[in-house]
């Protein structure tokens, strides 16, 4: 089975777990079915970043004091409708009371929890705006329909829809887009930040734990707007560190006599056009950068395993897999379709 999805792929398990053991003590039904949606979906409420901390405990505060207040309400007429009703519809008649209650509970209070919750936003807002440690990684993502442009300035090298990024600092993100508009959200680790064409909007991601966090495309960008996804990898440092050299490398020369007929393949047809593998004559920019293609976890951004029985079927017949994306169909033979794999696979 070629284009099996990857369904919210490689992101973390548990996020909901909080909500889970809440759903199975209270033993509410509606909530458990509810939750059949949250099954190792990314949480941003299940912070790993500090970013994503400061957003989970104002969406907290938040809903605290909605919570606090819906009570208070709900009591206030609870109490009207049965008073009324054990009192009969005759009551007393004070106006200086009846006045002091709506100016305090229409007026005064309501002023003060918006005043509470501006500065609580107030407070996040800035605590968002920079890292508390200056970012000294800077990488560039640039949106296309459908997948991610991943640039690392500093080391010269260009991949696609996997960020590396080292755990436990802050990396800077300079985010733009050469269409329309995308945005970037990674729901673990930030909120969402636009990419915008023309223009380039500063963002800085942080892990405090290594591991997959899955991403995706939170602006409708066209007819694969929900298969524009992307991993980020938070990486120990050694780890991160070999990794950014790896990429900064060239593609290797194959040997092996199959993987070179697959380059022969590959350089003769129009993948060319579209498609950059460094050390050789492909220079297109139209698509992703294949330089190091074997080394990432998925294929057509984040939607599928990268896996050969994947690959053939992307090369063979984009569109069965993502219907509008810009990648057209390729016409080869099995064997030649076995080299280029070979190839492919080759581009570690
Ligand atoms: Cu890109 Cu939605």
């Amino acid at each position: 089975m070629i284009n099996k999805p990857l369904d919210r792929p490689l992101a973390r398990a548990g996020s909901c777990s909080w909500l889970i053991r809440w759903s199975l003590s209270g033993g509410s039904i509606t909530l458990s079915l509810l939750l059949g949606g949250c099954a190792n979906a990314p949480s941003a409420l299940a912070p790993r970043g500090p970013a994503a901390a400061e957003i989970a405990n104002l969406s907290w505060i938040m809903f605290g004091l909605a919570a606090a207040v819906f009570v208070v309400v709900m009591g206030l007429l609870l109490y009207g409708l049965f008073r009324s009703r054990r009192e009969g519809v005759e009551q007393e008649v004070s106006p200086g009371r009846d006045r002091a209650f709506v100016v305090w509970g229409g007026i005064v209070i309501p002023i003060i929890i918006l005043i509470a919750l501006y500065i609580f936003t107030i407070r996040t807002m800035a605590a968002l705006a920079a890292p508390t440690n200056a970012a000294e990684l800077v990488i560039e993502v640039v949106g296309h329909q459908f997948w991610w442009e991943v640039h690392y300035p500093n080391q010269a090298f260009t991949t696609a829809n996997e960020i590396h990024i080292p755990v436990g600092r802050p990396v800077e993100l300079r985010l733009t887009s050469t269409d329309v508009i995308h945005s970037f959200w990674v729901p673990e680790l930030h909120g969402k930040m636009d990419l915008l064409p023309n223009r380039i909007n500063s963002f800085w991601l942080q892990a405090d734990e290594a591991g997959v966090y899955y991403g995706e495309c939170a602006e409708f960008c066209g007819i694969q707007h929900a298969k524009m996804a992307f991993v980020v990898v938070a990486e120990p440092e050694e780890q991160f560190a070999a990794w950014l050299a790896q990429q900064a490398q060239p593609a290797a020369e194959p040997a092996d006599p199959v993987v070179q007929q697959g380059r022969q393949i590959f350089l003769g047809s129009a993948c060319v056009y579209c498609h950059t593998v460094r050390g050789t004559n492909a220079t297109g920019t139209l698509g992703p950068d294949l330089t190091h293609l074997a080394s990432r976890r998925t294929l057509a951004a984040g939607i599928i395993e990268n896996n050969p029985g994947n690959l053939g079927g992307w090369i063979v017949d984009p569109h069965s897999i993502k219907p509008g994306n810009k990648m057209p169909p390729t016409n080869l033979s099995g064997p030649e379709l076995q080299a280029l794999l070979a190839y492919l696979a080759s581009l570690d």
